[in-house]
């Protein structure tokens, strides 16, 4: 069946009768019961807002969180009793009684702390990798679902070294949604080395905990941020989720250490969030915090997900910017028009689903061969939409 989740009047309904649950629900400090009901109220208001000609898939951590606990609820039910649940009246109500069940664990993950940040000089060791690499970077891909899958088997059929996805894991990050959304449906190569993944808002909907305690362990990452380096090259992989849009500060310390003494090698960042964008509003939190660095022309290239579209932009501050937040979220294709033309774009992905009116799926190819990078932007069906010669496109002015 559809993901009940993805349909914006069941999520109204799920949160108007979470907010009634929650609320005579015994225990608990008075003041966060307060605030939780008043977060799900607003996930309510902005479910019933929302357009009914594209899936569902607010960014507040209280629509997140009622959208896991509502598939977890249906596929509670779906494993145990099989009630006939698609559109029955009572399903996500006050009168359905697994669902109030479901909503102990939401309350429970709302109520706990955020998993520990990582700030370790140890940990966050560069980690060698070959001059002669294939790196396959895909974000916004955890949803288990058929284009996640069309681009797993993409990426799996190109064999890579290195796997890097740049974050959210759906709806919350849970660990139920780590293991079935992401650890589970990972592309394989028989020449994997290693795999990567970056924290992003979905995974701290939920706190951070299964990223922290579950992907991390199982990627044999030391920590949510990282970099890779060979002769001619940085990759660096930056959290920005752990607070909100902007790196926390012992990780600005670290990111400045990396790249000021420049030894030659150029530098190419990876986030979840976007420094900008020329179709929505972005914080100015992240582009201040790294400013320094692009006036100092020391970040060549940065690709990022978090807005579901794929945009290679013309070179700004510096910087080569790479948005491939199209990894699986089903989404309509850009408009023609940019609401922030100030962004150049070279490049905008406008092509179609195979068998929807939805925007295509995608993935970046990177070929380091010694100081030269080929990167290949790749559909799900394998349609290679935009190919570039990085170091080329670096060189230039
Ligand atoms: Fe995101």
């Amino acid at each position: 069946m559809q993901e009940p989740s993805r349909h914006a009047p069941l999520v109204e309904r799920a949160a108007a009768s979470a907010a009634a649950i929650v609320a005579r629900t015994p225990g608990h400090a008075a003041a966060r019961k307060a605030a939780l009901g008043k977060a799900l109220r607003k996930a309510q208001e902005s479910a019933a807002k929302s357009p009914l000609d594209e899936p569902f898939l607010p960014r507040d951590r209280a629509s997140a969180l009622i959208q896991a606990a509502m598939d977890q609820r249906v596929r509670h039910a779906e494993a145990t009793a099989a009630d006939a649940l698609g559109g029955t009246e009572f399903l996500f109500s006050n009168a359905d009684p697994l669902w109030a069940t479901v909503l102990g664990s939401l309350i429970a993950k709302w109520l706990t702390r955020d998993a520990a940040p990582i700030s370790d000089p140890v940990r966050t060791q560069p980690i060698a990798i070959e001059d002669e690499a294939h790196v396959a970077l895909f974000s916004d891909w955890g949803t288990g679902r058929p284009p996640a899958l069309a681009v797993a088997h993409e990426i799996t059929k190109r064999d890579v070294g290195y796997l890097i996805h740049l974050g959210d894991i759906y709806y919350a990050g849970t660990e139920d949604e780590v293991a079935e959304r992401f650890l589970s449906v990972l592309p394989t190569s028989t020449r994997l080395k290693r795999w990567f993944a970056l924290n992003a808002n979905h995974e701290m909907y939920s706190g951070g905990h299964a990223y922290f305690d579950r992907v991390l362990p199982a990627a044999g990452q030391p920590a949510s941020y990282f970099c890779l380096e060979n002769t001619h090259w940085r990759i660096i992989g930056l959290d920005t989720a752990h607070k909100d849009q902007e790196l926390r500060k012992p990780q600005v310390e670290w990111l400045v250490a990396l790249v000021s003494p420049s030894e030659g090698r150029k530098n190419i960042l990876l986030s979840h969030h976007q420094l900008f964008s020329c179709f929505e509003r972005t914080s100015a939190k992240l582009l201040n915090q790294v400013a320094p660095l692009l006036d100092a022309g020391l970040i060549h290239a940065w690709f990022w997900g978090h807005e579901h579209k794929h945009i290679v932009y013309k070179k700004h501050r510096g910087v080569l910017a790479r948005c491939i937040g199209h990894g699986a979220i089903p989404a309509n294709p850009p408009p023609a028009r940019l609401s922030r033309p100030e962004f150049a774009v070279q490049f905008v992905n406008r092509r179609l689903r195979p068998d929807s009116l939805q925007g295509v799926n995608g993935f970046a190819s990177l070929r380091f061969n010694g100081p030269s990078l080929d990167v290949e932007y790749v559909d799900e069906d394998g349609f290679v939409s935009f190919g570039e010669n990085l170091d080329r496109e670096i060189a230039q002015h």
